[in-house]
């Protein structure tokens, strides 16, 4: 099937027999073209005050065209969708409608929500999106493992959920050329001296690697694998996340880690973002309780789950349950530090750092992200609670 426009995709909901989401009326269409890689649609009926949401994928990234990327991705965005459908409902946009050939979904209109990461900027709070993350993560990772899944089910699915070239896109992305002088790299002028001390770095190098390793090698739960503050829409009463289109099974550590280096960079970026030295210790105050408070709800979440739904007989120690948390700690830690690296001075940056135009300012905020980065490195298998992480977050200096 060929791209969507405005016009086709109203004929595309009719011929589907998908009418009646949206009632009788003269339908609207309108592109959303915040991201960058698929096509999507509001298409409203504004007499009956409904709307729906179409997201189709091409064979390409429709901003990128060069980018070449298949479109069967959307079949992994559905099967998580899917799934979380079942053990987190309230955390994910509803699917009115997949269609596998032509790659598009029709799910819920999130219009009422907002991007998580644009609000953290200008300091926005949101009460519920602790216990909201907490639970998703906890919901999805758990109950797409070996914890849960029977040993021949998870491989089978694990062997369909595949997704090589978004993966490697991530493996370079994320894990490899952050680290070393690559022509994708891009950073604030100032920040120069920085990079070169972090392009010298072997020892973080190997860490990073040993991460690169389990992130190709461990195919622990099903992740979501792009768990930015991008990929989450929130409001007061409302968190969904969007947009799992990279998922495959790898280390829950990644999906734990990717959030949790987002909210750090909000923090870091909240240095320039700020009106005043009052709203910026208040702000950060409420951000870093955030944070703890997601790791503390997913912990309660996984273990509850653990209890309740484990299969006891393949995994009968308390201890290894013990370590096996503490494992995630530290594994967050680390996948959340590559995930701050390649934000600052990889390929795909961040709006909470392009959108302070002084450069001064913005690298000053940037420095403060890389080295909470760095400590969240060489601290990661040391890492006992949730509050030795924010500690370190607190501990970040601004290095220029
Ligand atoms: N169900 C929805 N309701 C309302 N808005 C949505 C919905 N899904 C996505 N959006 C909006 O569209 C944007 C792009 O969506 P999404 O991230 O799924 O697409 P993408 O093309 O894969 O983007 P990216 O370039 O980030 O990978 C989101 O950031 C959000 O603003
Ligand atoms: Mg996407």
């Amino acid at each position: 099937m060929d791209a969507l426009n405005e016009q086709t995709v109203r004929d595309y909901l009719r011929r589907k027999g998908l009418a009646e989401l949206l009632g009788e009326g003269d339908w609207v269409a309108e592109p959303i073209t915040e991201g960058n890689v698929n096509l999507l649609f509001r298409v409203k009926n504004p007499t009956a005050g409904r709307s729906v949401v179409v997201k189709q994928a091409l064979g390409y990234a429709w901003r990128y065209p060069d980018f070449k990327m298949p479109k069967d991705r959307l079949k992994v965005e559905h099967a998580v969708l899917e799934v979380a459908a079942r053990h987190a409902p309230e955390q994910v946009p509803e699917v009115y409608f997949f269609d596998p050939d032509d790659a598009v979904i029709v799910m819920e209109d999130l219009g009422h929500l907002e991007e998580m990461r644009a609000a953290l900027r200008r300091g926005v709070r949101f009460p519920l999106a602790a216990e909201h993350l907490g639970r998703y993560l906890a919901r999805t990772l758990f109950y797409t493992s070996d914890l849960y899944l029977p040993s021949g089910e998870k491989k089978r699915w694990a062997a369909e959920i595949v997704n090589p070239v978004l993966r490697k896109v991530q493996e370079d992305l994320v894990f490899t050329q952050p680290f070393v002088p690559h022509p994708n790299n891009r950073y604030s002028r100032p920040l120069e001296p920085l990079v070169r001390e972090i392009y010298a770095d072997d020892a973080l190098r190997a860490e990073v690697l040993e991460l690169k390793e389990r992130y190709m090698t461990q195919a622990q739960a099903l992740i979501h694998n792009d768990l930015h503050t991008g990929s989450v829409l929130a409001g007061p009463e409302a968190t969904k996340v969007v947009d799992p289109e990279f998922a495959f099974f790898g280390p829950m550590g990644h999906d734990l880690g990717t959030y949790l280096g987002n909210l750090a960079l909000a923090y870091a970026a909240f240095e320039a973002h700020a009106p005043s030295e009052e709203e910026k210790a208040a702000f950060r105050g409420w951000l870093l309780s955030s944070f703890e408070e997601t790791w503390r709800v997913f912990e309660r979440e996984f273990l509850a789950a653990w209890e309740r739904d484990a299969q006891k007989d393949e995994w009968p120690s308390d201890t290894y349950r013990e370590r096996y948390l503490r494992r995630l700690l530290r594994d967050a830690a680390g996948f959340g530090a590559a995930e701050m690296f390649r934000r600052l001075i990889g390929m795909a940056h961040v709006s909470d750092f392009w959108s302070i135009e002084d450069e001064e300012a913005r690298a000053a905020a940037e420095s403060l992200g890389l080295d909470i980065a760095r400590k969240w490195i060489r601290e990661s298998r040391e890492l006992e609670t949730i509050e030795d992480l924010s500690g370190l977050v607190r501990e970040g200096r601004v290095l220029l």
